[in-house]
């Protein structure tokens, strides 16, 4: 192990289509530029990869982000600023995250089902409607929302910049940078 002080890991939980991806890539440049190391671990993409196979089933949901947390953690304790995007719907997927990781930062990610419905980026919201998917997350699954998320982000209301400049003030604060 490094003698690296260890990285945050920025956990952004929410709705398909609520804007996890996106405020998260927004925040690595300003990240990298306040000298931190940075990665970005997506659910979506990690899917195509070491989730690779797994489904939406609640077992394989759990799965997925079980090895998200373990990467998070080596990452972590090697210096590294963690960011995650993955849905992550259940309080017990969350539970796990922040007792494996101890710079466990929750970031809830919300956005009304509707306006993510409206949205529909993939055209996911469409197939989940048209029971060409099921056990879509809203639609024929859960979503349990955060009860003591550490930073909330309205991504209806409020623009991306500002939603960026604001978890970058908590992340500062809490590095003891500002
Ligand atoms: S989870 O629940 O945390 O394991 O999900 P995650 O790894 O973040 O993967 C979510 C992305 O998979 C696509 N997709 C679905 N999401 C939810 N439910 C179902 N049934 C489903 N099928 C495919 C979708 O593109 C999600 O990406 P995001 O970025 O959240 O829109
Ligand atoms: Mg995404």
């Amino acid at each position: 192990m490094s003698g690296a002080k260890p990285g945050m890991v920025l956990w952004f939980t929410g709705l398909s289509g609520a804007g996890k991806t996106t405020t998260a890539r927004a925040l690595l440049e300003p990240l990298r530029q306040s000298g931190l190391q940075v990665e970005l671990l997506d659910g979506d993409e990690l899917r195509s990869v070491i989730s690779k196979g797994l489904g939406f089933s609640r077992e394989d949901r759990l799965e997925n982000i079980r090895r998200i947390v373990y990467i998070s953690k080596l990452l972590a304790r090697n210096g590294v600023t963690v960011l995650v995007s993955a849905i992550t719907p259940y309080r017990e997927m969350r539970e796990l995250a922040r007792r494996e990781l101890p710079g466990y930062v929750e970031i809830f990610v919300d956005c009304p089902l509707e306006e993510c419905e409206r949205r529909d980026t993939k055209g996911l919201y469409a197939k989940a409607r048209r029971a060409e998917i099921t056990h879509f997350t809203g639609i024929g699954d859960s979503y349990e929302p955060p009860e003591q998320p550490d930073i909330v982000i309205r991504t209806h209301v409020d623009e991306l910049s500002s939603n960026v400049a604001l978890i970058m003030d908590y992340i500062l604060l809490k590095a003891g940078r500002r």
